[in-house]
């Protein structure tokens, strides 16, 4: 069936009591911003990021939204948007909370030209231009923890899960899932308290979050254009890492892996010095 812009929902907001109620509940008392298919577009200046919007109240997961959008043709760079997930997922199959209006819960759907073994260069991309989009619009600064978590001041903002469809051994999609904590305070929940921070418990005051994931989708553009022309952001994303040259232990599917961080190679290998002198790349895992 053809794909049509009229064929996905596209769900306007204006005011949510419940969503309200929620965030109170969770000490946010600050304005409502409305994260609409109208306003998002408004000035968006990229040709397919975000050019097709799909948005929600309440959903899942805007990752499995996302995934079950390809059958029906929807076009790269078709961004599923939600202000509230039921069941947002992290990596290793945690859970990605979040209260309802107060982050940025997306994700974007691309058909990369990228072998199996390249697709963690666009989790590499995700982190640096979410890093890139929270420093212009707040100027804090932004680290990373291998792979995927973006820190503020040492505790964790947000995480890229990066999922993907394969025939054989070829790429069909990518689904690349942001979460960022904005404009609440995590250490509220039992379950964040001491590992996760958010933007305004950084900043002092709210951010807004339609100019943040604007210029969000913008770099992401840009980054994703040459990133396909066979830009590596792995140098970049080095440079961001928090545990450069520390000895760390890395938590691997069976096993461990101890060594200083060396940095991360071009496919997204943390790279680890072992006590021997030796070199090991880590593709999966994380770092403890
Ligand atoms: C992690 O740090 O483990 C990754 C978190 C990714 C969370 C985002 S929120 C939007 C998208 N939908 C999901 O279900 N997960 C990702």
């Amino acid at each position: 069936m053809a794909y049509s812009n009229r064929s996905l929902p596209e769900e306007e907001l204006s005011v949510n009591p419940a969503m309200l109620t929620g965030c109170r509940s969770l000490g946010y008392y600050g304005f409502m911003e409305e994260l609409t298919p109208g306003r998002i577009r408004e000035g968006l200046a990229t040709k397919f990021v975000g050019q097709k919007i799909v948005y929600y109240e309440s959903i899942g997961s805007t990752n499995e939204v996302a995934k079950g959008l390809v059958d029906k043709g929807a076009p790269e760079g078709t961004l599923v948007i939600a202000e509230e997930q039921t069941a947002g997922k992290g990596r290793l199959g945690r859970r990605w909370i979040a209260p309802a209006g107060t982050g940025l819960l997306f994700s974007l759907l691309l058909y990369p030209n990228l072998t199996l073994e390249q697709v963690p260069r666009l989790t590499m991309l995700a982190s640096l231009v979410a890093a890139e989009a929270i420093e212009s619009v707040t100027g804090l600064a932004v680290r990373f923890k291998w792979p995927n978590d973006i820190l503020i001041r040492g505790g964790k903002a947000g995480g890229v899960l990066t999922e993907m469809g394969v025939t054989g051994e070829r790429l069909d999609y990518v689904v690349m899932g942001i979460g960022l904590n904005v404009n609440w305070n995590p250490s509220q929940v039992p379950e964040l308290a001491g590992k996760a921070t958010s933007l305004s418990e950084e900043l002092g005051r709210e951010v807004s979050r339609l100019e943040l994931l604007q210029r969000l989708l913008i770099y992401m553009e840009g980054g994703y254009l040459r990133l396909q022309e066979g830009y590596l952001p792995h140098k970049v994303f080095t440079s961001r890492l928090a545990d450069v040259g520390e000895k760390v232990e890395v938590v691997l599917p069976r096993g461990k892996e101890e060594g200083f961080v060396e940095g991360v190679d071009a496919d997204g290998a943390l790279l680890l010095r072992r006590e021997d002198g030796s070199t090991v790349g880590v593709t999966m895992g994380e770092v403890a």
